[in-house]
């Protein structure tokens, strides 16, 4: 089939298919460029379909044969697929297939990756296996033959039977084809068991390459917690007899929930504390729990469609954020969600890829994987509960388990749940899902004779296709803190459902102050006048620990941007400020972390376009670096104190240790900037774990030092991959604006770079991007360098070059001349004859 102009699929077009299956039996002959799929399936027409005709994804196959009832027939070639008549009765069809894993670049479908094979489904995958109804809302129990010599070969569910050249498997369980998953290669296990709350023995491995073994006792802790914590906080059991883990190295995304056989980008999985930093610990931690939280959000019950991702995505987004709190700290996770929020999410939503956490239309479903659908989703799902109620959100999770299992169902059906146990009516809440842009909240109030008044109005921006906006349901969190620092009355959750809206507090002696949004209630943007006083006595004495983070941002922010507004001088109300929360050991180290820490440039650019100015990329630079330097010698008297008790003589990579090595190298960073290197090269060479090592190489590095440290580094770890990424992110990262683009230009001609391996990509390219004044040099150089890259990545790998080019979604806040340049380059990669439908979407959608 030649390409068709890219057609675009709509929300409203839902039609369910017109035929069920009973079962699917698959059979591989494995070969690394002619690989045989042999499908037997057992359909039967579907009573609630009205569209009968019989269509099957199939995409860069062979077809070597089909048959129905088993005689052979010739089917239909059609766009995507093909089509045939078949009987108005059950019946069987059967197709042979030929495909080539080792030339498919695309990571998408089976392919090989350092020499073993793997499968990546979701979303449309599995139609480059077979043909196949290639939607979620078709489930069906797989049974699964893997023919071949290789010494492991998993599919999902539990094994049947093994001999000489073959393995079978069956998966109990009817899932949508977006969940099959095939690995076979030289494969080594760290095995484990895990007994579940009715007593279940479940085997439990984590397969990797051979010389990996030692990397992957920590990922196994975090499966066997998360698998407790899903028994224990929402009464979910595992349901087989046996869960597997793969490290993949080739891999497009962070990781997938197959039914029983999760595949991990081996970046998700693999650690140690030599090789890995405390913030990939707690990436591992959390992303392990979220593949396997998708055994029941996601697998069990599914999305009838792809414009429910967000059923599966925000929900387990939100059970793992939950998890990791729990394992962690709560109120720094919430802290480091609020900030990947606003920088992912905030960013896609103010720009012109701004879409609903459900989209009602799409060209590439895999273009929608975005912080919209996870991360907002996910803020969506905590909206809920706060609304609703703890007990309430678990009762209608239980109801929504028990009526939805097995099926594939909606948003509409997730919230139906919730509306028959608490006979709320959740209409207004629902366009949370369907409205796209974040909402600005701007607070006034009033006080009078013992009532303070809260006035709120909210609005939301125009996006894409939705110039106008409706008032949407909004919890604002709200405390009081009295004159002399004690909370007078505790967090209250105001409901706002009309555009302006006023609440009242009375009966209060002398007036409060109030912290509002605590614990980040909703994903909205606050507009509130408050002086530097007012925020520096939250600071000191809010009980809400976001909040109190958050008047220590607000400070440094407007600081920020009166610097690069009039080169003013920092505030001394609001360094002090922040050397007092710093210095207070009652207070969690990897919080005290949290406040030293700046406002990105990125952040810093939004916040300036947003006030209705243009950005200026080199003086925002400029300004951070120079606060930078004023921080250091504003608390270099408390440099060598504080050190000394945050030493960590013993490493582990949990939420006390990690915080104090967080501190401590958020100082250590401050101090490089005045001695010359000194204590980070100490650091470096003494260093036993990578969190030490990396941060002592990157204070040097934003230091305009440690040459010498980076040759280092590549000789102690040219071996391996994972590191290496690090080596390659770390140089373009902490690269001077001048240099950034040259210096991504050279470390692709090194030998280690290849364009092929997404992390590797990644690490260059993805650095470039987000290192924001060499990103936006003045020279155009490396939009340049960007865009040539991603020509030549999209003939190799469209999903991650159509990411990648999200790059660009930000151009129109900078001025004429940027926007030129961008538009030129992105222009010239929408020319590239056959440029693929993912990346023509997504730049498309830049442009427009
Ligand atoms: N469902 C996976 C997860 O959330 C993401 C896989 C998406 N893959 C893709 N190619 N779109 O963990
Ligand atoms: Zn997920």
């Amino acid at each position: 089939m030649k390409d068709a102009a890219p057609e675009t699929i709509y929300l409203k077009d839902y039609t369910p298919f017109g035929y069920k299956i009973e079962s699917v039996h698959l059979t591989f002959r494995l070969h690394p460029t002619a690989t045989r799929v042999i499908s037997k399936i057992a359909f039967a027409p579907n009573p609630e379909a009205t569209d009968k005709r019989f269509f099957l994804h199939g995409e860069e196959l062979s077809l070597i044969s089909a048959r129905i009832n088993g005689e052979t027939i010739t089917p239909r070639p059609v766009e995507g697929g093909l089509e045939a008549d078949v009987p108005e009765v059950p019946f069987v069809w059967e197709a042979e297939v030929e495909i080539s894993p080792e030339t498919n670049t695309a990571l998408e479908g089976l392919y090989m990756s350092s020499g073993m094979y793997c499968t990546q489904c979701e979303a449309e995958g599995f139609r480059k296996i077979t043909y196949y109804p290639d939607r979620p809302d078709v489930m069906a129990t797989f049974t699964v033959r893997i023919e071949g010599d290789q010494p492991v070969m998993l599919s999902n569910g539990n094994p049947l039977t093994a001999g000489e050249g073959f393995v079978e498997w069956h998966d109990p369980w009817p899932k949508p084809s977006y969940l099959f998953a095939l690995v076979a290669g030289n494969l080594v296990n760290h095995p484990d068991r895990f007994t579940t709350q009715s007593g279940r023995d479940v085997e439990l491995n984590i397969w990797v390459r051979p010389g990996d073994e030692g990397k992957c006792a920590f990922g196994m802790q975090a499966l066997k917690d998360a698998m407790a914590w899903d028994e224990k906080t929402y009464g979910r059991e595992y349901d087989l007899d046996i869960f597997n883990i793969v490290a993949v190295d080739d891999f497009n995304m962070g990781a997938m929930e197959n039914k029983g056989l999760n595949v991990f980008n081996s970046s998700c999985v693999l650690a140690s504390k030599e090789t890995s930093t405390d913030a990939n610990f707690e990436r591992i931690e959390g992303i392990i729990a979220h593949e396997y939280f998708h055994n029941w959000t996601g697998n069990r019950i599914t999305c009838r469609d792809w414009f429910q991702l967000c059923l599966k995505e925000g929900l387990t987004v939100y059970r793992d954020q939950m998890f990791s709190g729990d394992m962690r700290s709560h109120a720094v996770k919430r802290i480091e969600e609020v900030l990947q929020l606003r920088a992912r999410q905030f960013r896609e939503d103010n720009g012109p890829l701004a879409h609903p956490v459900r989209p009602e239309s799409f060209v590439e479903i895999n273009n929608f994987y975005t912080a919209t659908v996870y991360e907002k989703g996910a803020e969506i799902i905590g909206m809920l509960r706060r609304l609703v109620g703890d007990e309430a959100y678990r009762k209608g999770c239980d109801l929504y388990f028990e009526r939805h299992d097995g099926q594939a169902v909606t948003i509409e059906d997730w919230l139906k749940a919730f509306e028959d146990v608490t006979g709320r009516d959740l209409a207004q809440f629902k366009q949370w899902y369907s409205q796209a842009g974040t909402p600005r909240l701007k607070m006034s109030e009033e006080w009078n004779d013992g009532t303070l008044t809260l006035t709120f109005a909210q609005s939301t921006p125009p996006t894409p296709g939705q110039s106008e906006k409706k008032p949407q349901v909004i919890p604002i969190a709200v405390g009081l803190i009295g004159p002399n620092g004690d909370e007078v009355v505790p967090t209250t959750v105001l409901e706002m459902t009309e555009a302006e809206q006023s609440f009242t507090f009375d009966g209060l002696g002398a007036r409060p102050v109030a912290s509002v949004l605590r614990d980040f209630s909703a994903p909205v943007i606050l507009d509130r006048a408050m002086d530097d006083d007012t925020r520096a006595f939250l600071l000191a004495h809010d009980t809400d620990p976001f909040q109190k983070w958050e008047m220590g941002r607000m400070l440094t922010k407007d600081m920020l941007v009166a610097m690069i507004a009039d080169d003013a001088a920092p505030a001394e109300t609001a360094l002090d400020a922040i050397k007092t929360v710093l210095t207070d050991e009652n207070l969690d180290p990897a919080f005290r972390a949290l406040v030293l820490g700046l406002p990105s440039e990125d952040d810093l650019a939004q916040t300036i376009f947003d006030a209705g100015q243009t950005p200026d990329p080199a003086k925002i630079h400029a300004a951070r670096k120079s606060l930078r330097h004023t921080l250091a010698i504003h608390l270099s008297d408390v440099f060598p104190t504080l050190g000394r008790q945050l030493e960590t003589p013993v490493f582990v990579p949990d939420a006390d240790g990690s915080g104090k090595r967080a501190l401590r190298h958020a100082l250590l960073a401050l101090e490089t900037l005045l001695d010359g290197g000194k204590a980070a090269r100490a650091l470096f060479a003494r260093a036993d774990n990578m969190s030490d090592q990396g941060a002592s190489l990157q204070a040097l590095l934003a230091a305009g030092l440690g040459q010498d440290e980076i040759k280092a580094f590549e000789k102690q770890w040219e071996n391996d991959r994972l590191v290496m990424d690090k080596w390659f992110m770390m140089q373009v990262s902490f690269a001077a604006p001048d240099k950034a683009a040259s210096t991504a230009l050279a470390l692709t001609q090194h030998p280690d770079f290849t364009i092929k391996n997404p992390n590797r990509f990644r690490a260059v390219f993805g650095a470039l991007a987000g290192n924001h004044a060499g990103f936006h040099a003045a020279d155009g150089k490396a939009y340049q360098l960007l865009a040539t890259h991603l020509i030549q990545l999209d003939k190799i790998n469209p999903q991650t070059t159509a990411r990648m080019s999200g790059a660009f979604e930000t151009w129109k806040r900078y001025d004429a001349d940027r926007q030129g340049m961008i538009r030129t380059e992105l222009e010239r990669i929408l020319a590239t004859p056959d440029l693929s439908r993912d990346t023509t979407e997504m730049v498309t959608r830049i442009l427009s």
